[in-house]
């Protein structure tokens, strides 16, 4: 099932790594396993989702995609600005993200759970000088809601058409309910042109159909299918017969 032309050209084709530029492959981030044995990873034109446990290397690529393609490493847009400047000689350094000739994305934003609250701040800033940042948000600092409200709100009201975004657990803030709501504009995004990369522990958010799912791992960076991914077996299998599973579990 897609929304979008089926010949829609990406934003943004794939990423690698330049492994002539890397100083010592045995220290951090080279060293983490999926990022040691990574080759060249095709994004998808409407969304890609990065899987895996805690600690594989999600977030670390991601930030690295971001200050690569200039956006601020702890969050935002281009334009905000938050103090975190990354260090030389990391991940960023090293890969490259081939671009498209043709589309280039209107707008880029990088969202994360933990950094909210200071994309918050900055909007709020930004409204002492002018009203349309705050009119964006209906009137009202985003800092006046909760930490889930915020972040739906700034889905809704901050992410255009024709643009590139890139999350890191959206999940995080979002009831089961507003993690649906969040692929409903993930969708309407995707059907307005827009490409996401999106790490995610979310069996609700990666069932999104017109994707595909890379799982970081000891053994490198591997596409998998939905069905056959541990957060949907898993919750499936615990969801099916929660007693059964919790005795198993307990015993
Ligand atoms: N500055 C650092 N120096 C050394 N190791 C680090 C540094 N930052 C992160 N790591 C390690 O790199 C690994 C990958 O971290 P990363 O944050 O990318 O994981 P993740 O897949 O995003 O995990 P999670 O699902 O918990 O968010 C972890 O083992 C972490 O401890
Ligand atoms: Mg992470």
């Amino acid at each position: 099932m897609q929304s979008r032309p089926a010949n829609r050209e990406p934003f943004f084709h794939s990423v690698h790594i330049v492994w002539d530029e890397v100083g010592d492959p045995d220290t951090f981030p080279y060293s983490i396993p999926a990022i040691k044995k990574m080759g060249r990873m095709n994004l998808h034109p409407a969304v890609t989702f990065i899987i895996g446990e805690n600690g594989s290397g999600k977030s670390t690529l991601l930030e690295a995609m971001a200050v690569r393609l200039n956006f601020d490493e702890s969050g935002g847009d281009a334009n905000a600005n938050f103090e975190v400047r990354p260090l030389d000689g990391g991940l960023h350094d090293a890969i490259r993200i081939q671009s498209s000739l043709y589309r280039r994305p209107g707008d880029r934003f990088f969202l994360r759970a933990e950094t909210v609250f200071n994309y918050a701040s900055h909007i709020d800033r930004e409204a002492i000088e002018d009203r349309k940042f705050i009119q964006r948000y209906g009137y009202k600092s985003l800092h006046a809601r909760s930490h889930g409200e915020m972040f739906l709100a700034i889905v809704q009201n901050r992410m255009k058409a024709e643009s590139f975004f890139i999350m890191d657990e959206p999940e995080a803030a979002l009831s089961p309910t507003r993690q649906i709501a969040t692929l409903k504009e993930i969708d309407w995004l995707v059907r307005t042109g827009c490409q996401f990369v999106i790490a995610t522990h979310s069996p609700i958010l990666m069932a999104y159909p017109d994707s595909i799912i890379y799982e970081l791992s000891g053994d490198g960076i591997r596409q998998v299918e939905y069905e056959e991914t541990e957060h949907y077996t898993l919750t499936r299998s615990f969801l099916e017969h929660p007693k059964a599973f919790l005795k198993r579990l307990l015993e």
